[in-house]
């Protein structure tokens, strides 16, 4: 079993990481891991998270409580968002929260990551919504963000950056790296006369690989309400899916589609 220390260390080298990587400027970010149902270590708040040693991490209870913190340090100030993903996500062991500069430009212009243009993020991540805007540290963005934690494994915060989650530390970053490739690719396609999408039967094919290889986390493309509804999913919902199914996903060339299966089904009885 991998002792307290190691993960504190870990979470150092992570927050190096993403320092590194422009992923955050001076004091942004923070990570977390969670020990069991009670115990969760945390980066502590105020501090660069490419500066940190392992004596600077911190221990919450599920309420985001100190349990153990030394002096000088205390826990994130969005401690509050990162237990929100916990308590609704019992498979998530880890959650990173970062400002990468292409992810945080969509957040800021309102534009949510949905149009298909490489496998990997459609694979790994199916699209981006956006929740609507809190202000830091308070319950504003854990409220937010609820309702997409059950379909999603990465959303990006209005006006604010990104949050990624998964089943371990160095998935969870890799998540946010994710979306940050993605973003960058996004708008760099889109500079350069617009981003050629992959077609919707490419993209089922790539929702299928994703089923086969059983990866793990949420992914619209099997758990999306509309899915369940029998609604195209994902892609064309333009990041709005939520916990309800919405009425205006899908386009009507999707609905059209879908709508004609159905008839053919009942036809072929
Ligand atoms: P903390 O230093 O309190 O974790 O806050 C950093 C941040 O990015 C807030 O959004």
């Amino acid at each position: 079993m991998v002792s307290e220390y190691e993960i504190k260390k870990q979470i150092c080298e992570i927050g190096k990481r993403i320092y590194d990587r422009g992923m955050v400027a001076s004091n942004d970010g923070n990570i977390s891991v969670k020990l069991n149902d009670n115990e969760f270590l945390c980066t502590p708040t105020g501090v660069s998270k490419g500066f940190m040693t392992p004596e600077y991490i911190c221990k919450v209870d599920a309420e985001g409580k100190v349990i153990q913190a030394n002096p000088g340090f205390r826990p994130s100030s969005e401690i509050k968002m990162h237990m929100r993903v916990y308590k609704n996500r019992p498979d998530v062991q880890s959650v990173v929260h970062a400002h990468p500069m292409y992810a945080t430009a969509f957040a800021i212009a309102g534009i949510p990551l949905t149009q298909p243009i490489m496998p990997e993020a459609v694979i790994a991540l199916g699209c981006v919504p956006i929740a609507e805007y809190g202000t830091p540290s308070t319950d504003e963005i854990p409220d937010a963000v609820e309702k997409y934690l059950p379909y999603f494994d990465a959303v990006l915060l209005e006006n604010h950056g990104a949050l990624a989650f998964s089943d371990s530390l160095l998935n969870a970053y890799h998540k946010m790296e994710s979306v940050e490739f993605y973003a960058k690719l996004l708008y760099l396609s889109n500079q350069l006369g617009g981003a050629k999408e992959l077609s919707k039967s490419q993209v089922e094919r790539l929702f299928e690989i994703r089923r086969q290889f059983g990866l793990p986390g949420k992914h619209p493309a099997n758990l999306c309400p509309n899915a369940k509804a029998g609604l195209p999913s994902c892609h064309s919902c333009k990041g709005t899916c939520g916990a309800t199914l919405n009425a205006d996903c899908g386009s009507t060339e999707d609905l059209v589609a879908q709508i004609t299966k159905k008839v053919m089904e009942q036809l072929n009885k």
